[in-house]
């Protein structure tokens, strides 16, 4: 399954989702899809051009989700999601993990994206081997028996973590 199946999966259940990553919305397209009243915050600095040439940010995406019919809240964190993630005092029901895969601002999103996620956290590229070494170190620190894991499979992989209810 593709990232975008997986979130369409995940997200008629869920009332809030988090990204980090969302370049120019096709994974929040996704989510939009598969559920018009989800409340939404996007984390991204902006900082990856885009292939159409088109500018990046919050307003195209803000308009895409206008086109999809979405009715619930679009909110944007711009930034660094090192910086910015630190200071939101808020728990999402779904996250997706997509930003910046190099190993160690891969793990600084998860640790920061995970206790912020109160059912599911999705980590795309999840086959590279500079997330497989972060999420394995993530994984060290968590508490034995809190959360299931699914590596994905094959290229552009998702992984799932899935919080535990005791
Ligand atoms: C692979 S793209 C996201 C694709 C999107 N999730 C989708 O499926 O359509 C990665 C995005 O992460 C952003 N990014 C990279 N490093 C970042 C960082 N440190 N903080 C916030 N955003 C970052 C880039 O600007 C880019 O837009």
């Amino acid at each position: 399954m593709t990232l975008y199946d997986i979130l369409a999966t995940h997200a008629p259940r869920a009332s809030s989702y988090l990204e980090v990553g969302t370049y120019a919305g096709g994974s929040l397209g996704a989510v939009i899809q598969a559920n018009r009243r989800i409340d939404a915050l996007c984390c991204d600095n902006w900082h990856k051009p885009r292939e159409d040439g088109q500018p990046g940010g919050p307003g195209p995406v803000r308009e895409l989700a206008r086109s999809l019919g979405h009715r619930g809240t679009l909110r944007f964190l711009e930034g660094d999601s090192a910086q910015v993630l630190v200071s939101l005092a808020e728990t999402f029901d779904l996250t997706l993990v997509d930003g910046n895969h190099r190993e160690m601002a891969a793990l600084a999103d998860l640790r920061l994206v995970w206790p912020r996620t109160r059912s599911v956290m999705l980590v795309h590229d999840a086959e590279r081997p500079s997330v497989q070494l972060a999420m394995q170190a993530f994984m060290a620190e968590q508490a034995p028996g809190s959360l299931d894991f699914e590596s994905g499979l094959g290229r552009r992989a998702t992984a799932i973590f899935r919080r535990r209810v005791s």
